[in-house]
């Protein structure tokens, strides 16, 4: 197995440029499987999580090669209705099959993805888009099965008791793509990920009204073409190494994020009295020149504070002066790092979708546990501040989700390495 050791008060400086982004990568890759055409896309980030996705094209009778580094060649001849259940149950976003298959071959076997740690995640926003669509779902021993023969346009509100869906938006605007007829979603969720799907699904040819809002009007039916194209940066890894610079105290410039991307975020950690700004071509610049100052945050959907920088915000928030309060609206389980923290030190405290922070607390080295992807990478932030050694464990976890991060924190200034532990 392999473990990170950090030795941490070390300040970070210099430049990062941020990889693709992986959540408009997976529903890129699943929507390049409505079309029988070669695609290309750039800026592919290599993580676990798009080894998995392509595992399971492999099964599905995909055609996918890395023409490059970070590019990827995608064909989709001739596809199979079946998902393999051990693939489905290590990555929640196979859901998307889902979507693509039942669009492009109106017939879906699949079984329902696992849950996680970070809480409770249901598929009925799923199912109610898809059954709105005029598919029949049958479920047996944790299977679904999808019969889309009648599959024709309609109108559907996608909006849950926490927001709307991400995964849900886009899994249903795979499936209309192919209805013949016109699909208004409404309460689509707005994330730069959604949006970057549906500019993919305009270069393959697809016509989609209300990009970037909350109503989507899909003119389905027609049939889609092979594209190249680029997928934007990852925005939560930017947002890790903004936390990353602060807490540190350094100085860095992150590349490689379009404008605007994070604003909620960046607006949130200037009111802790970081010098952190974007400039219009998205280099986001940090600089610590002062101690933070404690302050209150609700995570929402976009374009509210995103739940996938809560931990990393956690970590920081430590550090400024004050008692500070994370209220987590999206996944209220999301706190299992907590205990972790609190292992090095760190005086959190939380109660239901809330925690409690205590400010100016030094955190101490310690041998840590990653409980999925965002916790871990706040570990990591952890250590990066910590007096002395910190290890962090099943970093299985960070490799699902960011691309090399010990060698962009080692050329920051980092003292990181992965090392191998029984
Ligand atoms: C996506 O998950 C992201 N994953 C998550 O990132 C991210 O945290 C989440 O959106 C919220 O922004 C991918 O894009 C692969 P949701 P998703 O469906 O789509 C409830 C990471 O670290 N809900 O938007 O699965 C649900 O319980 C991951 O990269 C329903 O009630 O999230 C949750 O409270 C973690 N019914 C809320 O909506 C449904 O049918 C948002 O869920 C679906 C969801």
């Amino acid at each position: 197995m392999k473990a990170a050791h950090i030795v941490g008060e070390r300040r970070l400086e210099g430049n990062v440029r941020v990889s693709g982004s992986k959540n408009a990568c997976l529903p890129i890759l699943a929507a390049s499987l409505l079309t029988d055409e070669e695609c290309v896309i750039n800026n592919v980030p290599r993580l676990s999580d798009i080894d998995t996705m392509l595992e399971i094209f492999k099964t599905i009778g995909v055609d996918s090669s890395y023409i490059s580094s970070h590019t990827l060649k995608i064909q989709a001849r001739s596809l199979s209705c079946e998902v393999p259940e051990q693939l489905v149950k290590k990555m929640r976003a196979s859901i998307y099959l889902m979507g693509v298959l039942l669009g492009r071959l109106r017939r879906v076997v699949i079984h329902k993805p696992g849950g996680c740690v970070i809480g409770e995640r249901p598929f009925d926003l799923h199912i109610k888009g898809f059954k709105a669509l005029g598919c029949e779902i049958s479920e047996k021993d944790g299977t679904w099965m999808l019969d889309g023969k009648n599959l024709h346009g309609t109108t559907v509100c996608l909006s849950g008791p926490h927001g709307s869906t991400v995964t849900g938006t886009v899994n249903v605007v795979m499936a209309a793509i192919k209805a013949p007829g016109r699909t208004i979603i409404e309460s689509a969720a707005i994330e730069p990920e959604v949006i970057d799907l549906c500019r993919y699904l305009i270069s393959m040819g697809a016509k989609i009204d209300g990009i970037g809002t909350s109503t989507l009007t899909i003119h389905g039916g027609e049939p889609l073409h092979g594209c190249e194209y680029t997928i934007i940066g990852d925005r939560m890894e930017a947002g890790t190494f903004v936390c990353a610079g602060l807490i540190t105290g350094g100085n860095i410039e992150i590349s490689g994020l379009e404008f605007g991307l994070l604003d909620s975020f960046l607006h949130s950690l200037r009111k802790t009295g970081a010098n952190v700004f974007q400039n219009t071509d998205g280099t986001i610049h940090v600089q610590s020149e002062k101690p933070l100052v404690a302050i209150d945050v609700v995570t929402g959907p976009h374009p509210g504070f995103p739940t996938d920088l809560q931990a990393q915000l956690c970590v920081l928030l430590t550090q400024s002066n004050g008692n500070s309060t994370i209220r987590e609206s999206i996944y209220p389980n999301r706190f299992m790092y907590v205990a972790e923290l609190n292992k090095m030190g760190a005086n959190i405290d939380h109660t239901g979708e809330c925690a409690h922070i205590k400010g100016s607390i030094p955190l101490k080295g310690a041998h840590l546990w990653a409980t999925d992807l965002r916790a871990g990478a706040a570990l990591y932030l952890a250590g990066l501040c910590a007096k002395g050694d910190t290890f962090i464990h099943d970093i299985f976890h960070i490799d699902r989700g960011y691309e090399a991060l010990e060698s962009k924190l080692q050329m920051l200034g980092a003292k990181i390495e992965r090392i191998t532990v029984d």
